[in-house]
């Protein structure tokens, strides 16, 4: 063996127990109560959580939107990644108009690889469904890229319910699923030149302009379109109650409908937007910021496995491009700082506060992402998988800030939330890139995954 992780508590999403992890060639070769190799380098993981590592499967890092580019690229962003003990992140491939898809993953893929910590994948993102762009669905499902967005409102992005269901249909065909981002378009703009013409500029209004019914009204819609089409349907970044009631009505009609939410929903609220002095831009994000009720009915969502999965959405921007939107909500980039700090959230307000169990923590950061995705050999601790590890320390506490943290920003959501228990160590297919705060990955060795076929 190369590598042993000794004396830790091995965590999957269905048991915890003591254990030694021996690490070969980049897999997992061996879990028993004591391991011993006097080759292998030794980790001492006593009194610490060894757990799969985070599989972010919701990331844009340098994506052009709204006249400026996410602040992390590709290096950056999965350096930061790898420091919250993400070993894998899907980010997108959104197709510009006019190109084919395959052209619109070779471009994306062509910024990445070569500069990347950990492993990545694509989701696809079509914008121009043309005739011949659908009939290039099937081939790039089988080129590993199985799952699509879809989105229900942008401008730049936004498809029509015809197009929707013409690629639900053609993805299910082939084996793949089709993920939203499920907003009524037409209503967002109507409330929008109400709220501009009523002089309503401010940060706060972002809110205002994207109500809850309008996220409920179109995740029902997409449900609806998948159910008649016998397809299924993941919903991204769920944001409120009414949108997840949706989904548990879907699933109870037998509906294979799965939902994803992130840390900002299950966290913060609406009232972020009134932080003075503009900061309320910092939070400005599609679908917005609810309530309390709505982080509490997620919170619940996620224990009874409504929700499924927990992702980032990590789209950073630094506050001077938050200000392209000075005087304008709607020129503010939508998007925020995040993929570092899901797993220190989720275990310090979700698993420490009783909200979810640790092994549901696992379950919703590693292990359904995994099977959802199409990523067969991560996404658990079991021998024959890859060695994506990350080691948490369940007494390490952090006051989060933006000048500690590594994401390309000037501010953290989270700016002085002081979280308990915090990712120390994290492994990527066997080598250690991140150890006790210092970096020691490098950008030759993540890898474009070609993915599977999602299960379910
Ligand atoms: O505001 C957000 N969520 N920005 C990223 C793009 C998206 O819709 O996911
Ligand atoms: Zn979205
Ligand atoms: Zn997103």
């Amino acid at each position: 063996m190369e590598l042993i992780i000794k004396n830790g508590t091995v965590v999957t999403a269905k048991e915890t127990y003591l254990a030694d992890v021996g690490v070969a060639g980049g897999k997992i070769v061996a879990i028993a109560e004591k391991l011993e190799d006097p080759e292998a380098r030794v980790i001492d993981a006593t009194g610490k959580y060894v757990m799969p590592g985070i599989i972010d499967g919701h990331v844009h890092l340098a994506l052009p939107f709204g006249g400026t580019v996410s602040a992390d690229d590709f290096s950056s962003g999965t350096k930061a990644a790898a420091f919250g003990g993400v070993t894998t992140i899907v980010d997108f491939a959104i197709q510009m108009k006019g190109e084919s898809l395959a052209d619109a993953i070779a471009r994306r893929r062509a910024e990445a690889d070569g500069k990347v910590c950990i492993d990545y994948g694509l989701h696809v993102g079509i914008t121009d469904a043309r005739e011949e762009v659908l009939r290039e669905i099937p081939e790039v499902i089988s080129n590993g890229c199985p799952t699509f967005k879809l989105f229900m409102t942008y401008d730049a992005f936004v498809v029509d319910d015809g197009t929707l269901l013409s690629i639900i249909e053609k993805t299910t065909d082939s084996g793949g699923m089709v993920g939203v981002h499920a907003e009524n378009h037409k209503i967002i703009g109507y409330l929008t030149a109400r709220l501009l013409s009523e002089g309503k500029t401010a940060p706060q209004y972002h809110a205002v302009s994207r109500p809850d019914w309008c996220e409920a009204e179109a995740t029902s819609r997409a449900i609806r379109l998948a159910e008649a089409v016998g397809g299924k349907l993941y919903i991204f970044h769920l944001t409120c109650s009414r949108a997840l009631d949706e989904v548990v009505a879907g699933r109870e009609r037998g509906m294979p409908v799965y939902a994803e939410t992130c840390p900002q929903y299950l966290l913060l609220t609406a009232d972020c937007y009134l932080e003075p002095d503009f900061g309320g831009a910092k939070y400005v994000m599609s679908p917005p910021l609810r309530t309390a009720f709505d982080n509490e009915a997620l919170w619940k969502g996620l224990r009874d496995g409504y929700l499924q999965v927990v992702g980032s959405d990590h789209c950073p921007f630094t506050m001077e491009q938050k200000k392209l939107g000075l005087g304008d909500f709607t020129k503010i980039p939508n998007g925020a700082p995040g993929v570092e700090t899901t797993l220190p959230l989720l275990y310090s307000e979700g698993v420490l506060k009783g909200r979810i169990s640790l092994n549901r923590m696992v379950e919703v950061l590693s292990t359904n992402p995994a099977c959802l995705f199409g990523l067969p050999n991560k996404g658990s601790l079991a021998v024959g998988y890859d060695a994506d590890i990350v080691i948490f320390d369940p007494d390490k506490e952090v006051v989060l800030s933006y000048q500690d943290l590594h994401m390309c920003t000037d501010y953290s959501p989270y700016e002085g939330l002081r979280v308990k228990g915090y990712p120390v160590t994290t492994i990527s297919r066997g080598r250690v890139i991140v150890e006790n705060g210092i970096f020691t990955g490098d950008f030759t060795h993540g890898r474009f995954v070609a993915r599977r076929l999602p299960q379910f």
